[in-house]
């Protein structure tokens, strides 16, 4: 996204936007980047910028994102209620603050801390926040460590697959921490635990594992590097802990997999993250970030705010922020408790694997991944065809679907996919009429000669960034 917004590509160089003539009494333009001189009525400033977003996508069509783009109209109630609600005035809306610690409680017993009374975590604008505080308390920690035993702290370095996704770019970016890219490999496309204990020396602040990719949906596999750094630890005494990014997977595997091993039973994991507003179930924006202990979170990154005549602890790099999100999950939580959420997931992933193996027996394209983790699956064209995925991603688009075309990053940037996320209220029927489009779009395509639109077109790849900035 561009940081200024130049007089945009669109509208072409129109200054001033004619209101619609029903709308006023006098013919009145108003302007499209200088700052009004003067007022409109509600009414008509409302009509204006509602026509404006009538050409934004469908968001219930949109199968790129992996955020909320439905729920229920009493979360939705509870939300306008609550528009006025600061977060961070914890003293004016004890009950607000109060739901939050609900929700931190939930999910330390959700992630089996070992203590959830003891848990220490707050709630965030989303996993790019919750990513850079588990980030930060990890640089902290390995900060103490080796001041307290006389070594340099001026080299930290991050491990993590080429896939993370770009918020771990920023916070290696933004807090100077070396990132150390572990590359894909032949079939591996995610983070490999002897690649990255391979990667890790006594400057190592953690290794971020990921519980689902954002590349492809798969799951990292936290306890084989957690047992590996365990190895690594009895070998050299070098000591790395592990931050779980569970944007999404963090709010499917307690529900689908209670049996796999990737939260806080195990000890290596100091933090893990989630989005609320991914499988969380929430509007945007709320994320979560919680440490199994307070011994995970170094005492000095806490604030303290007034609460109740006296303090409560944050951490956050924001500080206002709205508070119907939080109570919006709190309401999640208690409406749908976990057999709700097993239901929810577990029918999203169903519909995922469906839909995987219909698009696997169209013919031309391979699966990379079928949906059982995240309920998320990706896929490439195989062969030698007159079309590339950029232009089955364009194809769709013109059907209303949005399914993003990208490619991999290092060591597999010939890889070429498409990705389809199914999140709550993306039916089966709803994947039955993707099917057909889907159908339609190819026997076009068939008939071009060559493909049309190249890697150039990747749809989900911004600005400078190495790779796309999915998600
Ligand atoms: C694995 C992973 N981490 C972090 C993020 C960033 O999350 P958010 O959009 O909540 O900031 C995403 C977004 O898709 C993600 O998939």
């Amino acid at each position: 996204m561009p940081i200024a917004h130049q007089p945009s590509e669109t509208g072409g160089e129109r200054t001033e936007i004619p209101v619609n003539p029903v709308l006023t009494r006098e013919p009145v333009t108003v302007p499209r980047f200088a700052f009004p001189d003067g007022e409109l009525d509600a009414d008509v400033a409302y009509q204006v910028v509602h026509d404006e977003l009538m050409l934004d996508g469908n968001a219930r069509l949109n199968l790129a994102t992996f955020v909320t783009t439905w729920a229920e109209p009493q979360a939705q109630q509870l939300m306008s209620e609550s528009f006025d609600k600061n977060m961070i005035d914890k003293d004016e809306y004890p009950r607000t603050a109060d739901l939050e610690q609900r929700c931190v409680r939930m999910l330390a017993d959700l992630w089996r801390a070992p203590d959830p009374a003891t848990a220490i975590g707050c709630s965030t604008t989303g996993s790019s926040e919750a990513c850079m505080l588990g980030g930060l308390a990890l640089k902290r920690r390995w900060q103490k460590a080796r001041r307290a035993s006389g070594q340099p702290t001026d080299r930290p370095n991050i491990v993590m697959g080429a896939n993370v996704q770009v918020c771990w770019d920023k916070f290696a970016n933004f807090f100077e921490v070396e990132p150390r890219l572990v590359p894909m490999d032949g079939r591996r496309l995610h983070l490999g635990a002897a690649e990255a204990v391979a990667a890790c020396d006594e400057n190592t602040i953690g290794v971020v594992a990921v519980l689902g990719s954002t590349f492809d949906g798969s799951f990292e596999p936290v306890e084989e590097i957690c047992t590996a750094l365990d190895d690594l630890q009895a070998r050299t005494g070098v000591d790395v802990p592990v931050h779980v990014d569970g944007a999404s997977g963090a709010m499917v595997a307690p529900f689908c997999d209670p049996d796999l091993l990737w939260d806080f039973r195990l000890p290596r994991v100091a933090s893990i993250n989630t989005s609320g507003h991914k499988f969380g179930l929430v509007y945007p924006g709320v994320g979560w970030v919680l440490w199994r202990d307070t011994g995970a979170l170094p005492e000095e990154l806490v604030f303290r705010v007034n609460y109740l005549g006296g303090e409560m602890p944050t951490f956050a790099l924001n500080f206002s922020r709205p508070g119907g999100q939080v109570i919006a999950q709190y309401y999640n939580f208690l409406r749908l408790g976990r057999e709700g959420y097993r239901r929810v997931q577990q029918t999203c992933r169903d519909v995922a694997i469906d839909l995987a193996v219909k698009i696997a027996e169209m013919g031309p394209f391979r699966l990379l991944t079928d949906g059982s983790q995240l309920p998320v699956f990706a896929f490439v064209l195989e062969g030698e065809l007159p079309y590339s995925v950029f232009d089955v991603s364009a194809g769709l688009r013109e059907a209303g679907w949005l399914v993003p075309a990208y490619t991999f990053p290092p060591h597999r940037e010939d890889i070429a996919a498409l990705r389809i996320v199914v999140r709550n209220g993306f039916s089966h029927d709803l994947a039955e009429l993707l099917l057909d489009d889907l159908r339609r779009v190819l026997e076009r395509l068939e008939k071009q000669t060559a493909p049309q639109r190249g890697r150039e077109s990747a749809s989900f790849s911004h600005g400078t960034s190495p790779r796309p900035d999915l998600g």
